[in-house]
């Protein structure tokens, strides 16, 4: 695995790769990485010629100083765990190279995809992550960029960024990676103890109590059977809705295929998210 620490050196290798006509599959992280960042890796090495995972904990996504402080960084792991999955390149950039002094900050107009769950509850996270994903594609220009179904909403922003920046990267979805109790891998979950793992693996039984409860009610009533499970444990409910999968809307009356349940709660100070399709979508 090759390391890249500027545009340039990046240039420098990619270019040639490019010219070639090889197939760039490209994996955003902001590092201390697990199974579920590989999973993307996985995903891309068997879609594409070439990996390069980029490494950045981008700190305008953060709208909590506390949280970007306590973000876990282990770079030296990150690289090893890179090199023994066979990623080609990884790029480390610094703050300056993203953010340059002349820097044009996207603006982008989400609308609903915004103003609900993550977009609510973290004000400024989305400007964030698409001025971060935009900057990186366009220093990158990747054929495929993958993104985890983890942060559903986070792939609803990047799919309109894309169609609204007109950027030629396609996007795959990749699904999320449990943990063998059902806790979605996180980088988060390292601030929590052993203790706190077990507390935390409510947030996937209560998706998984929402799948059958959806079998048997509406949206509403399913989403107030779990908020009443959810209360009786000891973990602190931020939100729980049950969105459709592309508007991100709530859905009451009616199901439709591809509903999702998405909730965050906080395990002690640490904030979990974690999402569940409730109702299989149809593939056309
Ligand atoms: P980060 O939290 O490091 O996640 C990087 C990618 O890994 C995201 O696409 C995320 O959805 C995916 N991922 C995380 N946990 C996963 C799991 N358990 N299973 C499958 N995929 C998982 O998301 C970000 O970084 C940032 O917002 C970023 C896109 C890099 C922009 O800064």
């Amino acid at each position: 695995m090759v390391n890249l620490y500027s545009i340039d050196a990046l240039k420098e290798n990619l270019e040639p790769l490019r010219n070639k006509g090889l197939k760039i599959g490209f994996v955003p992280t902001m590092g201390a990485l697990h199974d579920g960042h590989i999973a993307l890796v996985k995903a891309a090495k068997e879609e594409c010629d070439v990996v390069i995972v980029s490494i950045f904990v981008n700190p305008t996504q953060f709208n909590n100083t506390e949280d970007l402080k306590l973000y876990p960084r282990q770079e030296d792991k990150d690289l090893e765990l890179l090199t023994q999955n066979d990623c080609d390149f990884v790029y480390l950039p610094t703050a300056e190279e993203i953010y340059p002094p002349d820097y044009e900050e996207v603006k982008i107009d989400l609308d609903t995809i915004e103003n609900t769950m993550e977009g609510e509850h973290r004000p400024g996270h989305f400007n964030g992550v698409v001025n971060v994903v935009s900057r990186l594609f366009k220093i990158v220009q990747p054929t495929k960029a993958y993104f985890g179904r983890k942060d559903f909403q986070q792939v609803a922003v990047v799919k309109e960024m894309n169609r609204q920046l007109k950027l030629p990267v396609e996007i795959v979805t990749v699904e999320t990676k449990r943990d063998p109790s059902g806790l979605a891998m996180s980088s988060r979950n390292l601030r929590l103890s052993e203790q706190d793992l077990d507390k935390a693996v409510v947030i996937s039984q209560v998706l998984n109590k929402g799948k059958s409860w959806a079998n048997s009610y509406s949206p509403a009533v399913t989403r107030q059977k779990m908020i009443e499970y959810f209360e009786q444990t000891s973990l602190k409910l931020e939100y729980l809705q049950i969105v459709h999968p592309d508007t991100l809307n709530d859905l009451n009356q009616y199901w439709v295929s591809g509903a999702t349940a998405c909730i965050a709660a906080y395990c002690g100070d640490v904030r979990l998210i974690d999402n569940m399709e409730l109702i299989t979508k149809e593939e056309n």
